[in-house]
């Protein structure tokens, strides 16, 4: 097995095969999930929820997410490690490189940032200083607040409109990857064909470039409020070894996310 790169992730979509990415938070995970065949770990803001209990990711900080994706680096060997800019660290382009600078001496090799267009500036300014990105578009939960909840995006002709927008203007930027969270499946299948690089969906349909789930949610450990496209992948399985592989294995093969969980 190889290292997983930008330039090989791009040749997977170019090739027709799924990405399968997972969010991860600590060294022995990463590890297993490794050794599944996942090639991205994510250490998603999320660890606010699913970690330390908030029941928002507001809380998260810099340092939390560094120390998590430290973490994850020791475990892992050829996925690539993707980390995010949690709230309130990147308000200008200038705080956003040195918030990804502190994730990337932890060992990320990738930062994922959460907003649509008005983000584009921001993210030119950290590819061309060497940080590749990921934009997260769609539902962001860290604008819980002013979406006024975790609610589909993209529902409306206007608001479909918006996100095509937003997706073209984050690639056109540099981003690597663009991400797509619960929005309904025919635009996620719009947002994927209209661009080169490669997309990865959550609750975002079949026909995205790959697919992403919260480690909690795959293995029915988190206790809060299940959204419409979290599977449980531990049904049916002995092992975190067995479900983990599964939900690769249903990714590479399309059958995850099945229209039931899909918008
Ligand atoms: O923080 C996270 O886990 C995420 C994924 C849900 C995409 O951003
Ligand atoms: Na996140």
């Amino acid at each position: 097995q190889l290292a997983v790169t930008i330039p090989s992730l791009r040749a997977m979509r170019a090739a027709g095969q799924k990405i399968a990415m997972l969010t991860c938070y600590d060294a022995s995970f990463a590890a297993l999930m490794d050794r599944c065949g996942v090639e991205i770990l994510l250490i998603g803001d999320s660890l606010g929820m699913v970690c330390a209990g908030y029941d928002s990711t507001l809380p998260v900080t810099v340092a939390d997410v560094a120390y998590h994706t430290a973490s994850v680096v020791r475990g892992r060997k050829n996925a690539l490690v993707l980390a995010d800019l949690p709230f309130g660290s990147y308000g200008t382009r200038e705080q956003a490189y040195d918030s990804c600078a502190t994730l990337m001496r932890a060992g990320a090799q990738m930062i994922k940032i959460e907003g649509g267009a008005w983000l584009a500036e921001t993210v030119r300014f950290l590819v061309e200083r060497g940080i590749p990105v990921c934009a997260h578009i769609g539902l962001t939960p860290q604008f819980v607040h002013q979406l006024g909840g975790y609610k589909v995006q993209g529902k409306t002709t206007e608001g479909a409109e918006q996100l095509k927008a937003d997706a073209r203007a984050l690639q056109d930027a540099g981003a690597a990857i663009v991400l797509l969270e619960a929005v309904p499946a025919g635009l996620g299948k719009e947002v994927t064909d209209m661009l080169h690089v490669p997309t990865i969906g959550i609750g975002a349909g079949p026909d995205c470039s790959g697919q992403v789930l919260v480690m909690h949610d795959l293995l029915g450990v988190f206790p809060g409020r299940k959204a419409r496209f979290v599977k449980n992948f531990m049904d049916g399985q002995t092992s975190i070894d067995a479900a983990v592989g599964a939900y690769v294995a249903a990714v590479k093969d399309g059958s995850f996310p099945a229209p039931e969980h899909c918008f």
